[in-house]
């Protein structure tokens, strides 16, 4: 079996239900259940004896340490982390707790049952890593994507604490001979994504008239991949990756935000018009820039491609298309999502 951490948010929620229908080995979910983790996402598996849930914390190395005993897998993936980065600035705190402190926790908790594994269950066993390519910090416009080799340069709290979780990786690696993989990947978007990231928020605020809210002149950009496919490129990493590596994954899908709520708007006005009949677009609305706002990400995934075969399947546009399909096929997910925790999110963030 396989341990994942923070398999109730996005990716981690998306990679266990892909795994379970198409791998079917065991996984046991260590998830704290914050705001972003969501256990409807999950709701299908419950009473499937291939799946165990288990509330808590990655920091804390004593219940890590009786988990991996309990149930010996022969991987960890990490997907637990605090990401949205307007949350990490308006309060760091928490992401070095859980994406520095809380990992090293975790990967001191792992080398202590990697110590006890036979010499065959060492050789097998792997650790990944989920991080960002916002760790290599903004590219200006004539920049080459980001490789392997990028130097580190993150530029938000959120980046700054994945950066620190990858050097921890590469520290634990080098100096205890952890079998420690790492995945640096661009934006996800898809099912099951909490409606603070661009995407789903502006699927959300456009089918309620509220406004679509685009920081500064909205030309920043990013690479965009369709979560399903991050988490094929998550597996196939695990199984052919080399221990010590890091690979760079993306969807070659770079895309201005405005470009990318055009593209909201777009589809929506064919599968839902407005009433009015008018184009969902005319909610978009300027709002004040981030603080050290990113300018422009871009990945190189060369190596993942030539090394482990892995491309995407989804284009942006199809991509975006189920996505859109999702929400709207979809309303008692985002009607609990966007309860509570969520309205105060909003109103602290974006005022009324
Ligand atoms: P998410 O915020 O949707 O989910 C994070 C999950 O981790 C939640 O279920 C939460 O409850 C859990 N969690 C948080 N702190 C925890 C702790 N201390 N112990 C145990 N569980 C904890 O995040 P996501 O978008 O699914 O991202 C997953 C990983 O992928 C993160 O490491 C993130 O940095 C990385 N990543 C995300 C993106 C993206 O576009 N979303 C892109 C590249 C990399
Ligand atoms: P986000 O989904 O928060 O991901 P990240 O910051 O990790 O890239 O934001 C994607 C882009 O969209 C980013 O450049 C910030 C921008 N953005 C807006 O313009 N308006 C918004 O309300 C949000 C949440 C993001």
């Amino acid at each position: 079996m396989i341990l994942v951490t923070g398999g109730a948010g996005f990716i981690g929620g998306n990679f266990i239900l892909e795994w379970l229908a198409e791998n079917g080995e065991a996984v046991v979910n260590l998830d704290k259940l914050t705001y972003a983790g969501n256990p409807d996402t999950l709701s299908t598996l419950t009473g499937d004896p291939r799946y165990v849930f288990v509330r808590g914390d990655i920091g804390d190395r004593t219940l890590v340490s009786a988990l991996l005993s309990k149930h010996r897998p022969r991987a960890v993936i990490n997907f637990a982390a605090e990401s949205h980065v307007d949350r990490s600035i308006h309060g760091p705190r928490e992401f070095i707790q859980t994406n520095v402190v809380g990992a090293c926790n975790l990967l001191e908790a792992v080398r202590g049952y990697v110590d006890t594994l036979s010499p065959e269950g060492r050789a097998g066993f792997r650790f990944l890593h989920v991080s960002t390519d916002e760790v290599f910090g903004s590219l200006k416009e004539s920049d080459p994507p980001f490789s392997e080799s990028t130097p580190y340069r993150p530029s938000s709290p959120y980046s700054a604490s994945k950066a620190a979780s990858d050097h921890l990786m590469r520290a634990w690696h080098v100096t205890y001979g952890l079998p420690i993989l790492t995945i640096n990947c661009s934006n996800n978007y898809g099912p099951y994504q909490y409606p603070e990231k661009l995407i789903p928020l502006c699927i959300l605020n456009a089918l309620a008239s509220k406004v679509l809210p685009v920081y500064g002149d909205g030309l920043q950009r990013r690479d965009w991949l369709y979560v399903r496919d991050h988490c094929r490129a998550v597996a196939a990493v695990l199984a052919q990756g080399i221990p010590g590596e890091t690979y760079n994954v993306g969807g070659s899908s770079e895309k201005t935000n405005l470009e990318v709520v055009h593209g909201v708007c777009d589809i929506l006005d064919r599968l839902r018009p407005r009433e009015d009949g008018v184009s969902y677009a005319a909610q978009i609305t300027f709002v004040v820039d981030r603080p050290g706002h990113d300018r422009r990400y871009a990945i190189d995934a060369a190596r993942i491609r030539r090394e482990i075969g892995w491309r995407p399947k989804e284009t942006f546009e199809s991509g975006l298309l189920k996505t859109v399909e999702w929400y709207l096929a979809n309303e008692e997910w985002t009607k609990k999502a966007t309860s509570g925790a969520y309205r105060n999110w909003v109103q602290m963030h974006y005022g009324t």
